[in-house]
């Protein structure tokens, strides 16, 4: 067994994936032909060039672009089972999921439903096809019209337990997360379980923030908290899941090399990391590759078993499907 097998093999859960980041050039390109959506690249080769971003808009400009190829339940069934299938090939047990449902609702008016339905069918499907259970997070977009988010809100409530939190994503800087104290407090009456985005780009307080203000109960990539001694010190203390993402740090250019990322001083701080993939079609690899980067910069079998182990721990799934992953 090669050493990428035995990480590839590693029991782990995703927890900071989003599905329309699991979008692959190749099926964009084929959804684009299906649903007749125009796209301002003629080929492949085209589109495969614009994966270059020098940091967090430059992605998110790419991302929603190729979004807009997602129309009908049909599309988002299909997208989710390609992941599942990758997911379980990488040692995926367990997914939990972001969608950006503000997105196909309004900018692209896709309903709600449609939406819905076809991720559930996909993971319905996908878990007797591949065995990777999944589930559903419904994650705001801080920088639509906060408005939007609670309208979002009104569609999801009727089905409100097909969904099992409520995330905060997209651009991060000067969209803080006490603009939505609101809709995270709504969410949480639903019985949803709270994360948010914090500190990838923006500052420390902004994970604050997300704690005091929004309840998360995981912070989605969390970084820039090693520039907060006192917040990493609570971190521990709590032990607040991170969900990191080595390699869209790396392409986002939130760090200069792997060689340079944080985690080794992360882990070794006592703060509880686990390792995801975020947008795996836009920065070049899924689960296992992420687990085999840092291998690759010298992070010792031991840790990244121990950072598996993490991601399962910190999943809202319940005990006894936890002891299933391990
Ligand atoms: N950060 C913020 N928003 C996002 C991301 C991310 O990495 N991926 C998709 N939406
Ligand atoms: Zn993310």
């Amino acid at each position: 067994k090669t050493a990428r097998d035995a990480l590839a093999t590693m029991p782990k859960a995703e927890l900071h994936l989003h599905i329309e980041g699991t979008l692959e050039p190749e099926l964009a390109f084929e959804l684009a032909r299906r649903n007749d959506v125009p796209l301002p690249w003629g080929t492949l080769d085209e589109l495969r060039a614009q994966y270059r971003f020098e940091n967090l808009q430059s992605f998110l400009d790419l991302y929603y672009a190729l979004m807009r190829t997602l129309r009908t339940a049909d599309d988002f069934r299909d997208l989710m089972l390609a992941y599942l299938r990758r997911a379980a090939a990488d040692g995926v047990m367990h997914a939990e999921i972001f969608f950006d449902p503000q997105v196909h609702a309004f900018t692209d008016h896709v309903a709600y439903d449609d939406v819905l339905d076809g991720l559930r069918e996909g993971l319905r499907i996908g878990e007797k096809r591949y065995g990777v259970t999944g589930a559903l997070i419904l994650s705001l977009v801080r920088d639509m019209d906060v408005a939007t988010a609670d309208r979002i809100l009104d569609m999801a409530q009727a089905r409100k337990d097909e969904i099992v939190g409520i995330g905060l994503d997209s651009a991060e800087v000067g969209y803080p997360p006490s603009m939505f104290v609101d809709q995270f407090a709504r969410a949480r009456s639903f019985g949803w379980h709270a994360v948010a985005h914090a500190g990838e780009e923006g500052p420390a307080d902004y994970i604050r923030q997300a704690l005091d203000l929004l309840h998360a109960e995981r912070i989605d990539h969390g970084i820039h908290v090693l520039d907060d001694d006192e917040l990493e010190a609570r971190l521990i203390r709590d032990r607040i899941p991170l969900t990191c993402c080595p390699l869209s740090n790396l392409r986002l250019q939130v760090v200069g090399s792997i060689d340079d990322h944080p985690l080794p001083r992360m882990v070794r701080d006592g703060l509880v990391c686990t390792i995801n993939s975020d947008d795996p079609a836009y920065f070049g690899g899924y689960a296992a590759a992420n687990y085999a980067a840092l291998a690759g910069a010298g992070m010792p079998p031991d840790t990244l078993a121990a950072l598996a182990a993490n991601s399962i721990e910190a999943s809202f799934a319940d005990d006894a499907d936890k002891e299933r992953m391990r």
